[in-house]
């Protein structure tokens, strides 16, 4: 056999079939595999159930199978319906333990919660003990080339971690999750022969499979991406039960293709998940007590749902003005200002947030729904990446200097008092001194509450990556950024002074890290809300003091700022629907 045994397999890609593969890897095929990786005990073990599953695996699956699921897009693995290689028990997690860890953005962190609710029907049980773990997974992200190297280093971690576990009974399984695995595929398993399972963005319905492969000692891999996978019918897990707010993903992938970016290639194409399921999730969420949601996506406000076929007369959104797509236009769906409606009306008392978006797909429909709202937080995040024309051209963002500057006054217009957040990339390719100072007067003019800066990290597949040139010296790029983060926190701290006497809506999430008589919260905007931890009036009950507690709404006056928290005194509890908020 090859060393090498890569199984083709079909899946729809819109109207083309497209190949991808799977990869299943025996671990004695490779002379490279030190002989530790397969100590005797743990061989025997797994000679047996290796011969068991080659003849298994003889006997399927076969070309026809892959051809079979790939003519029916809607059948997701499943445990009743094993592949033919494997027996249901052996999908089974047996209450193995699996820790997992999560790298990267929001997306991942729901990812995370996506990948265990598939486990735990499985039969898996979770552990926050990475020494009692049975299986690790590393949710990641290669969105800069620091994030994948952080992931290398603990890969290093674990295999001491692993190396002690091939004395015992049952061996340790490490599986690379998200989006380094889907850049780097083959790599890592070539690289880290400890790695026993990869599974992209796409791929996690499929991890009991996988994780049942690597039981028998081989290799096992899904990187499949998907056109329609949404994850709709996978309810996350809500980890805390604590918790006052929870992530709700609306939408995956992205078709912007802006020319620094990997997560069109990691992620996959832009596909949104149906408005129905996203409100049974949302009503769900609002009957546990959570008080505020944030829809999440990649692309949030692009969203279309586009899954039943009179959604298609649905009458068509516009662009914000001076905006353009590197896309052909895309016709019909219901639109994200249609969900933002629905998801607000489900409860009044639950606050709506929603991250990230792309500023091209900011119609007035939105930004209307946005003001009148009570319970649409007013906080915008509208990446910027630079204030230079000229690079936002190389970008391939889709607007200028001078639309993006137009669309921030007409926000600001429609939604007074709204609080505005931007990304930027320091040291873009071809990025000279006078882009850069553009960029610096773009933080100046806005003057962002809050703010995301990164330092340019070029990324293989990217356009950038095979058109232009990492030209700007390293060194420059953190000298820049270091320029814009200071000049970032000046203008915050500016923005952040204007509230000090105002009273505004806080909810509060618990104590603060940093003192015990201290309470936490955030306020419309999502900026952190410190207050002494007193007792205070309910406004619905003058006769009682009350001491609020985590997913109580209360009025703070503020009283200080920093450039990212501010800290006031407690006035009353109160509802959201019944807060008046004022300066
Ligand atoms: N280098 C640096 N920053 C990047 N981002 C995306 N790709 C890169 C890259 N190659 C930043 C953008 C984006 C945020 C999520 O990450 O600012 O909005
Ligand atoms: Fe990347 Fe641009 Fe898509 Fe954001 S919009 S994920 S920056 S390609």
């Amino acid at each position: 056999m090859h060393p090498l045994q890569c199984v083709l397999q079909t899946q729809r890609w819109g109207p083309l079939a497209s190949v991808s593969w799977l990869l299943l890897r025996t671990c004695r095929a490779h002379s490279s595999v030190p002989s530790t990786a397969c100590p005797s005990s743990e061989r025997q073990q797994e000679d047996g159930v290796r011969k068991d599953f080659s003849s298994r695996l003889a006997s399927g699956p076969t070309f026809q199978h892959f051809l079979r699921s790939a003519s029916a897009p809607q059948e997701k693995p499943d445990m009743e319906d094993p592949p033919p290689y494997l027996t249901v028990d052996e999908l089974l997690g047996r209450q193995r333990k699996v820790y997992l860890e999560t790298y990267g953005c929001q997306m991942n962190v729901n990812d995370t919660e996506i990948a265990w609710s598939v486990l735990q029907k499985s039969g898996y049980l979770r552990t926050r003990n990475l020494q009692e773990a049975d299986v690790i997974l590393l949710v990641t992200c290669s969105i800069r080339e620091k994030a994948e190297q952080t992931i290398w280093n603990r890969l290093h971690q674990l295999k001491a971690l692993k190396t002690k576990r091939l004395r015992s009974q049952v061996p340790l399984r490490i599986g690379i999750l998200g989006c380094m695995a889907e850049r780097l595929k083959e790599e890592i398993l070539n690289r880290e022969k400890m790695v026993d399972i990869l599974a992209g963005p796409d791929a996690y319905r499929d991890l009991p499979r996988l994780l049942a492969v690597a039981e028998s000692g081989q290799q096992a891999a899904n990187v499949l991406l998907s056109l329609d996978e949404t994850y709709a019918d996978v309810m996350p897990v809500q980890t805390s039960p604590s918790a006052t707010s929870a992530f709700v993903s609306i939408m995956r992938g992205c078709d912007n293709m802006c020319s620094y970016c990997i997560v069109p290639f990691t992620r996959g194409r832009e596909r949104s998940r149906p408005v129905a399921s996203i409100l049974e999730e949302v009503r769900k969420l609002s009957e546990q007590g959570l008080k505020e949601v944030t829809l999440l996506g990649q692309n949030v406000n692009s969203f279309r749902d586009s899954s039943e076929v009179q959604f298609n007369n649905a009458v068509s959104t516009n662009l914000s003005r001076g905006f353009s797509t590197n896309y052909k236009p895309k016709q019909g769906g219901l639109r994200f200002a249609h969900l933002l409606d629905q998801v607000s009306r489900v409860d009044p008392e639950m606050r709506i947030r929603f991250t990230s978006p792309h500023p091209k797909d900011f119609p007035d429909e939105v930004l209307q729904l946005i003001h009148e709202r009570d319970n649409i937080c007013k906080q915008i995040h509208l990446p910027a990446q630079s204030g230079s024309s000229r690079v936002l051209e190389a970008m391939r963002r889709g607007y200028s200097r001078e639309a993006y500057v137009e669309l921030i006054h007409h926000i600001r217009e429609s939604i007074p008092g709204v609080s505005l957040s931007s990304d930027f990339i320091a040291g873009f390719c071809g990025e000279t001194e006078e882009d850069h100072l553009q960029t610096v007067s773009l933080l100046r003019e806005v003057q962002y509450n809050m703010g995301f800066l990164f330092a340019y990290s070029m990324r293989r597949k990217t356009r950038a990556y095979h058109r232009l040139k990492d030209d700007v010296p390293e060194e420059v790029k953190l000298r820049r950024l270091e320029e814009l983060i200071t000049v970032f926190r000046e203008e915050a701290t500016k923005a952040n002074m204007a509230s000090v006497g105002c009273t505004q809506l806080v909810l509060v999430e618990g104590h603060s890290k940093r003192s015990a008589t201290d309470l936490c919260g955030r306020n419309d905007g999502n900026l952190k809300v410190i207050f002494p931890d007193v007792e205070m009036e309910d406004v619905n009950n003058s006769e009682v003091k009350v001491r609020a507690q985590p997913g109580d709404y209360v009025l703070v006056k503020i009283t200080s700022t920093s450039s990212q928290t501010l800290k006031g005194h407690v006035l009353c509890r109160t509802t959201l629907k019944d807060s008046s908020v004022y300066c």
